[in-house]
């Protein structure tokens, strides 16, 4: 993972770059980086802020075997991987909010988009879209995310080195990739857990069927979301945002 690496000045989005190499045949691991993106795309069609040279705008190119099933529970390993990345090279103990935001003190430092390309209801490719908020300072941001993001620099009080954190997620990435290859879901879901900000909290799930409210349970074989409601029902989550209760 890595080795097939460029480096672009500025770029739409480096999610569409992969995307295309990916299309061109490009193998898996290739990476596209850029020092900045101006239409930086997050989850459900959010906007992702993405100022020139200082955070880690990176892309990767997947072609996973498994069924489309596997897509979910990749988010999840990717969480886990870039969560080890950034504790092992800047320190901060980052946490992992479901299902794959990074956060520091219950503010955001970390965004992770996989976008699936399916072709006969089989998966064609993934680009794993990566956002680190690595050396991005306080005026780095619009007014309206000023109290819900941070960064590491902002975290740790030292400017990462944004190339040993790239080369640290694709080393974490590619020996958890060949852990679950190996092994299947289980071991990732337990580091998931591990890792995870959300477990024991009172949340709140926003999704196509309205708004629910209970306590984060724990991570199902699938990579759902267990959520307990008042009643001492587990009711499962595949998708959508959750919100956290602070306290
Ligand atoms: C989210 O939290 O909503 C996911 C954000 C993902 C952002 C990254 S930055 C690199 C890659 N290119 C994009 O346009 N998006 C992802």
């Amino acid at each position: 993972f890595g080795r097939d690496l460029t480096v672009l000045p500025k770029i739409d989005s480096t999610q569409t770059e992969a995307e295309k190499k990916a299309r061109n045949g490009a193998a898996e691991g290739t990476l596209v980086v850029a020092e900045e993106q101006t239409s930086g795309r997050g989850r459900q069609g959010r906007v992702w802020h993405s100022p020139p040279g200082r955070g880690v705008w990176m892309s990767t190119v997947l072609r996973p075997e498994g069924p489309l099933t596997a897509v979910p529970q990749l988010t999840l390993l990717a969480a886990v991987a870039v969560c080890r990345a950034i504790r092992g090279v800047s320190g901060v103990e980052a946490g992992i909010k479901w299902p794959n935001d990074l956060l520091a003190n219950g503010r955001k430092l970390c965004g992770i988009l996989l976008e699936a390309v399916v072709e006969d209801g089989r998966v064609r490719h993934c680009i794993m879209g990566i956002g680190i908020d690595a050396n991005l300072e306080e005026g780095d941001y619009p007014e309206e995310l000023q109290d819900k993001v941070t960064s590491l620099l902002r975290e740790s009080g030292t400017e990462v080195d944004r190339s040993a954190l790239i080369a640290a997620v694709m080393n974490e990435f590619e020996q958890l990739y060949m852990l679950y290859a190996q092994e299947g879901f289980e071991p990732i879901r337990l580091l998931w857990e591990s890792l995870s900000v959300t477990l024991g909290r009172e949340i709140v799930v926003r999704d196509v069927r309205g708004e629910r409210r209970g306590t984060a349970h724990g991570l199902g074989e699938q990579g759902e979301l267990l959520m307990k409601t008042e009643d001492g029902a587990l009711i499962p989550v595949y998708s959508g945002d959750i919100e956290i209760y602070p306290g």
